[in-house]
C-alpha cells in the first residue's frame, strides 16, 4: 500500500483562490507591507514570490527595500511609521536580516493587529491564552494540511518533533486547538523512535534531512513533513535537490497520507500569509471575516 499524497501545492492554490474570493466581499482592498533589508538572494527570492501572490490575489503590496546597512533604529523607524499607516493592514519584516540588526528588536515593534508572521510575543501570548489573534503561518498550513487529510482531528496522538518558536512550539498549540493529544519531542527526548512511532499525526520539524525512517512512523499515520533541506545531488554533481526531513522513498510505503517535498507545507507558508492579510484587515477595521476563509 502506498501513502496518500497530501498536495500542498494544490491545497495552497485552492486556498489563495478562496483569498481572492473573500477580498471581493470585503468593503476595502487589503494591503501587505513587506520589509525586506539587505540583498540575501533567498529572502529576495521569498519576497518576489509574496509580492506577485498579493497582488494575485487582489490586495494590494507596499514594499520598504533597506540597505544591508541600514541602522536598528532607521529599521525600528520604518517598522513604526507602517504601525501607523491606515493604510497597512499587515507588516511583514523578511528573516534572517543581515549580521548586527537585532531581528528580535524588529519584530518586537510590530504591532500585534499587523502581524501577519505571527511572530510577536503579543501574537505568541494570544495564541497560548487561546484567545483571537493571527497565528504563524507554517505551523497553520500543517494543520489545514493535515484536517485536508484526516477530517476532524479531536482525540489523535500528534506528535511534533522539534521544538522551535518558528513552528515546533506553535505547531503544537495549534494542535493543542484542535483537541489533538500533543507530545513535543526533541534532540533530548528518550526512545525517540518510540515517541514518533506512537504518532496518528507526525510533524517533524527538525532541519535535518531525511532522518525519520519508515520504522519511525506508526502505519497508517499521517506524516506533514515541515523540513526543506537542501542536499548535493547525486545524479547532476554540483546540484543540489530538496529533501524534507523524512525519508520520503520508505515512509510513503508505511504512512496513510504524506506531504511530498518540495510541494507540500512549503507553498501553504505564503497562502497563510495572505489569509492573515485578510484577518488583519477584518479584525482593524471591524469586518466579519468572510465564511470562505473563517476555518483552518
Ligand atoms: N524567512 C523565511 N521564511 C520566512 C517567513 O515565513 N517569514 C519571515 N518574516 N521571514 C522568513
Amino acid at each position: 500500500m502506498s501513502a496518500q499524497k497530501i498536495d500542498g501545492k494544490a491545497f495552497a492554490a485552492d486556498l489563495r483562490g478562496r483569498v481572492s474570493e473573500a477580498v471581493k466581499a470585503l468593503p476595502a482592498q487589503p494591503s501587505l507591507a513587506v520589509v525586506l533589508v539587505g540583498d540575501d538572494p533567498a529572502s529576495h527570492v521569498y519576497v518576489r514570490n509574496k509580492i506577485k501572490f498579493t497582488g494575485e490575489t487582489g490586495m494590494r503590496s507596499i514594499e520598504r527595500r533597506l540597505p544591508a546597512t541600514v541602522s536598528e533604529d532607521e529599521l525600528v523607524d520604518v517598522v513604526r511609521a507602517l504601525n501607523d499607516d491606515d493604510a497597512v493592514n499587515g507588516i511583514l519584516v523578511q528573516l534572517p536580516l543581515p549580521k548586527g540588526l537585532n531581528s528580535d528588536r524588529v519584530i518586537a515593534q510590530i504591532h500585534p493587529d499587523k502581524d501577519v508572521d505571527g511572530l510577536t510575543e503579543a501574537s505568541a501570548g494570544r495564541l497560548l491564552l487561546g484567545k483571537s489573534g493571527l497565528r504563524p503561518c507554517t505551523p497553520t498550513g500543517c494543520v489545514m494540511l493535515a484536517k485536508d487529510a484526516l477530517g476532524d482531528l479531536t482525540g489523535k496522538n500528534c506528535v511534533i518533533l522539534g521544538r522551535s518558536i518558528l513552528v515546533g512550539k506553535p505547531a503544537a498549540l495549534l494542535f493543542l486547538e484542535q483537541n489533538c493529544t500533543v507530545t513535543i519531542a526533541h534532540s533530548r527526548t528518550q526512545n525517540l523512535e518510540d515517541v514518533c512511532r506512537s504518532a496518528d499525526i507526525l510533524v517533524p520539524a527538525v532541519g535535518r534531512p531525511e532522518m525519520v525512517k519508515s520504522g519511525w512512523i506508526k502505519p497508517g499515520a499521517c506524516v506533514i513533513d515541515v523540513g526543506i533541506n537542501r542536499v548535493p545531488s547525486i545524479k547532476r554533481p554540483g546540484k543540489f535537490r530538496l529533501v524534507g526531513d523524512v525519508a520520503y522513498r520508505e515512509a510513503v510505503s508505511i504512512a496513510g497520507s504524506i506531504t511530498p517535498v518540495p510541494g507540500g507545507v512549503g507553498p501553504m507558508t505564503i497562502a497563510c500569509l495572505l489569509r492573515n492579510t485578510v484577518l488583519a484587515a477584518c479584525l482593524q477595521n471591524g469586518w466579519a471575516v468572510p465564511d470562505i476563509i473563517a476555518g483552518l
